[in-house]
């Protein structure tokens, strides 16, 4: 790996795994230069990393080594990569807020290499709500997290906030830096609609659904891993901006339908996991209903039906639907695939405990129209399943490709 990579170290107990960490990447052939903050240096000390990484270590933003350059603006520019591990609330906090108190946060808001975050902490600090809210502001701002795993933490807590193994952070900055592989998805333009929306009754309430957005995001992650230019349509859910996605956050069934038709004509795929509200109300009141005596009764009218819109307009669009059934999924599902012309749609039972809104796995059956048939799936995490999904609809067609 022939690439300059800047490691910024924060002060954690995870610091002793940075030093494996910088060892692993200068053996895979990276040259390495660190940055250590005070706090870090209360673990390991400097010399450590300089014997790893065979060069100086960096400190102090005050204490310039070489008279010909800047340090801290020098190593921003050097960098190909800037990897924060450990990283500790703290920074992810002044990074998110763009505070630049000390030689590596400085460097850090200088850079403009791609900068991954490799955060770990006790797995409270790692559910705060304010963390959880930096970390998806800088998910949004483009940074790339590297999620801590699951374990035993040195505080005595078993939960998330172990820092990823150094094994398996140098594989995914090997793989950042490998050649292109030519993708099945390379050229395409997949929209994907994810999470709920949400219809206004008044400034404060709304008619809504219980959609995570899970099984959206994760299809959105895997067609842009499969090297799609992907476009998310989300409508209001608590989840980070899966990488390589452009997202259209929207709010009201009316929104998304203007987001997805903007984006229609030129596109290839277009898969609709949203859960869109079939109804809302007749009128939105510009101010807070009162209460009053006895029963209230809201009047709902219609939505526009967005994928029955897009069957009627599809040229050469892939479209694949989603079903959400209690029952009699199947017919149900054939029922949809064949009224809202689908090329394929994917059924779920929402009862089913293994699966449906919120859960982290998604129980599902394939419904075809280009090659008849059922094809059913066992309960998976929905980034699994979501993976497993667009392989089975690009191999199905292929095989129509070749048969015609
Ligand atoms: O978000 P998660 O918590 O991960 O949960 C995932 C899920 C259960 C929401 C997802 O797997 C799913 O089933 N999504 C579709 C939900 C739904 O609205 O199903 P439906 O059977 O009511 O609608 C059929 C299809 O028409 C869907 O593709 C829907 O996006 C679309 N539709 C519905 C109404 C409308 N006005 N416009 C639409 O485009």
């Amino acid at each position: 790996m022939n690439k300059k990579i800047l490691v910024c170290v924060t002060g954690g107990i995870a610091v002793y795994k940075a030093v494996a960490l910088v060892s692993k990447l200068a053996q895979a052939g990276a040259e390495v230069k660190v940055m250590m903050t005070e706090s870090a240096m209360e673990f390991v000390t400097p010399l450590s990393f300089q014997v790893m990484s065979r060069n100086d270590v960096y400190v102090d933003t005050f204490d310039e080594k070489d008279s010909r350059v800047i340090a801290h603006i020098d190593l921003a520019d050097w960098a190909d990569l800037v990897v924060v591990a450990p990283a500790t609330a703290n920074v992810i906090g002044k990074l998110a807020n763009g505070i630049a108190d000390n030689m590596v946060t400085t460097t850090l808001l200088a850079t403009t290499a791609e900068v991954w975050i490799a955060p770990a902490m006790n797995v409270h600090m790692y559910e705060n709500k304010s963390v959880i809210r930096n970390i998806n502001r800088l998910h949004e701002d483009g940074y790339r997290f590297i999620e801590p795993a699951e374990g035993f933490l040195a505080c005595g807590y078993v939960g998330k906030g172990r820092l990823e193994e150094p094994e398996k952070i140098v594989e995914l900055i090997k793989d950042r830096f490998s050649q292109p592989v030519n993708l099945p998805l390379t050229g395409k333009k997949v929209v994907v609609t994810a999470g709920p929306t949400r219809e206004r009754i008044d400034p404060v309430r709304y008619i809504s659904n219980f959609s995570s957005g899970k099984m959206g995001y994760s299809l959105a992650a895997a067609a842009a891993a499969l090297g799609a230019e992907t476009i998310l349509v989300s409508g209001p859910v608590e989840l980070p901006k899966p990488e390589g996605v452009q997202l259209i956050k929207v709010e009201s069934a009316a929104e998304m339908l203007e987001a997805v038709l903007s984006n229609f004509d030129d596109a290839d795929v277009v898969i609709k996991s949203a859960a869109v509200a079939d109804y809302r109300p007749k009128e939105q009141h510009s101010q807070k209903m009162k209460k009053q005596e006895g029963d209230s009764f809201i009047a709902l009218e219609r939505t526009t039906d967005i994928l029955k819109t897009l069957g009627e307009r599809k040229r050469n669009q892939i479209l694949v639907g989603f079903a959400a059934e209690t029952n009699d999924a199947i017919e149900y599902g054939k029922k949809k695939l064949s009224n809202k012309n689908l090329d394929y749609i994917i059924v779920n039972d929402v009862t089913d405990p293994d699966g449906g809104f919120g859960n982290d796995t998604n129980v599902v059956t394939l419904l075809s129209r280009k090659v008849p048939g059922t094809y059913p799936f066992e309960a998976m995490q929905k980034k699994e399943l979501a993976k497993v999904l667009l392989q089975t609809i690009l191999k199905l067609e292929s095989d129509v490709d070749n048969d015609s």
